[in-house]
């Protein structure tokens, strides 16, 4: 844990204002590893300033790029005619995503060496759908010490591809690999997330060939190089729905802008459920809530159904509604790890498999909580602000990953919130007397 890698959250705070959202996380660390696709000086706009984003700037530039940001949101990246081939294992451990370079360095180099990104705390989270795809295009794919080791030594080739279940990564890695293969290639059941579709926009940009983005059947026609480009990431759906969320939770009126209210459909429907009203403008939406939410069910799914990214809020505001709800998550089977957290904060949560039966308390009650992802930590801080007392949330580095200017946002809306310090781990030789927090 770095110095200050705990936040405290003082409760009872009614969140009101407005805000606006940066660029999706999820476009952004794929719209990055899209520029290695061509030589020379790619421009990605509306970069949210969070940790993720710096490793994955680090990644590119162990491969060969230079990459610049600009305060005001530009990401500058200058690949090279000829990348390196091979990602280190310290950094594809610290941003997962980072395993999305193996598309486009397998496209243009014809071999790649990635680190395998193991799991994480939301679950086991596999890579046979990139692999099998892959294999399809003319990839021979091993593990080899800790490494994926992927070579085409007759080069990528078009395929039809049938993924077994829509996955994110997958489906950009395939993309990002059939956009310079040779022939069209086919993916089926593809995911139809928003970012896929932003990334989609990007490589047409570049001059790739590509029909379908946003159904489940995307066709792409190999070319045989791309082009710099200038690209506008969109909002970020999972740090508004976050908000909205907040909003419906703390009694609150929050505007939120930079965000398709379109890509929140069912999440927005949902607070409406619980009893907020809901308004959506062309580049935002506003939640208002003036009594206590009503309990909800909520079932995650791929998009267009209720994101799982959300999960977490979605927990939180059951765990303050009028009743019981029953929350399902269908995508990672490690989500609920978080929940025991929301219990130490007084949450009344039961969990059996991929479900989990929430009866909501008209107050949480303030405790010191860990963050164990980026959503959790979020999730968490939301929640706190409805608990009676100060809550300290720690290990909120995560939230770092995923959430530029939290606090500060925070603050502007009402809350109170501010980072501290966390103790020092014990270790030997130990003082007499046991550190304090100053
Ligand atoms: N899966 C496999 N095999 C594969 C690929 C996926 O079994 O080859 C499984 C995973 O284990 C998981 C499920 O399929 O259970 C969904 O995985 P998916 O590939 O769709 O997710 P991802 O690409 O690893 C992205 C986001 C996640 C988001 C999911 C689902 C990024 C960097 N990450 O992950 O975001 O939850 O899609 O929408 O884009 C976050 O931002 O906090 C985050 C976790």
């Amino acid at each position: 844990m770095s110095a200050v890698d705990v936040m405290r959250v003082w409760g009872g705070a009614r969140l009101a204002g407005e805000v606006t959202v940066a660029g999706a996380k999820n476009s952004t660390l794929k719209l990055m590893a899209a520029a290695l696709l061509a030589e020379g000086k790619t421009i990605v706009q509306n970069v949210p300033q969070i940790t993720d984003i710096a490793i994955m700037a680090e990644v590119l530039r162990r491969l060969g790029c230079t990459v610049h940001a600009q305060d005001y949101g530009d990401l500058i990246i200058d690949a090279p005619g000829e990348p390196g081939a091979e990602t280190d294992y310290d950094l594809v451990r610290r941003l997962r995503a980072s395993i999305c370079v193996l598309g486009p360095l397998l496209a243009r180099r014809g071999h790649v060496r990635v680190a395998h990104p193991g799991g994480d705390a939301i679950g086991s989270r596999g890579l046979d759908m990139h692999v099998a795809g892959l294999n399809r295009m003319g990839a021979e794919i091993s593990a080899e010490h800790g490494f994926i080791v992927a070579t085409a030594p007759g080069g990528l080739h078009g395929a039809t591809i049938w993924l077994d279940f829509p996955s994110v990564g997958a489906t950009e890695n395939l993309l990002m690999a059939a956009v310079l293969a040779n022939g069209v290639t086919e993916i089926d059941n593809a995911a139809r997330e928003p970012e896929i579709v932003d990334i989609c926009t990007m490589l047409t940009g570049m001059g790739a060939h590509i029909a379908g983005a946003g159904s489940s059947k995307i066709e792409v026609e190999g070319v045989p190089a791309l082009h710099p480009v200038i690209h506008r990431t969109i909002g970020d759906r999972i740090v508004a729905g976050t908000w909205a969320f907040g909003a419906a939770m703390t009694r609150g009126d929050v505007t939120v802008g930079g965000v398709d209210p379109g890509y929140l459909e069912i999440a927005l429907d949902k607070v409406a459920t619980a009893g907020a009203t809901v308004e959506t403008y062309p580049d935002g939406f506003r939640v208002r809530m003036d009594r206590r939410p009503t309990a909800l069910d909520i079932v995650t799914l791929p998009f267009p159904g209720f994101a799982t990214d959300l999960l977490p809020m979605a927990i939180g505001l059951a765990s303050v509604s009028d009743g019981a709800s029953m929350i399902t998550e269908n995508i990672f089977d490690g989500r609920f790890m978080f929940v025991q957290e929301l219990v130490r904060l007084g949450a009344e949560i039961r969990t059996d498999g991929k479900h989990a039966v929430v009866r909501g308390r008209e107050r949480l009650s303030a405790a010191p909580v860990r963050a164990t992802d980026i959503r959790a930590g979020a999730g968490l801080v939301i929640a706190a602000l409805c608990a009676d007392g100060v809550t300290e949330v720690s290990h909120v580095h995560h939230v770092d990953r995923g959430y530029p200017n939290f606090a500060a946002d925070l603050n502007r809306l009402g809350a109170r919130v501010e980072r501290a310090e966390a103790l020092p781990e014990p270790t030997f030789p130990f003082p007499s007397t046991p550190p304090t927090r100053g």
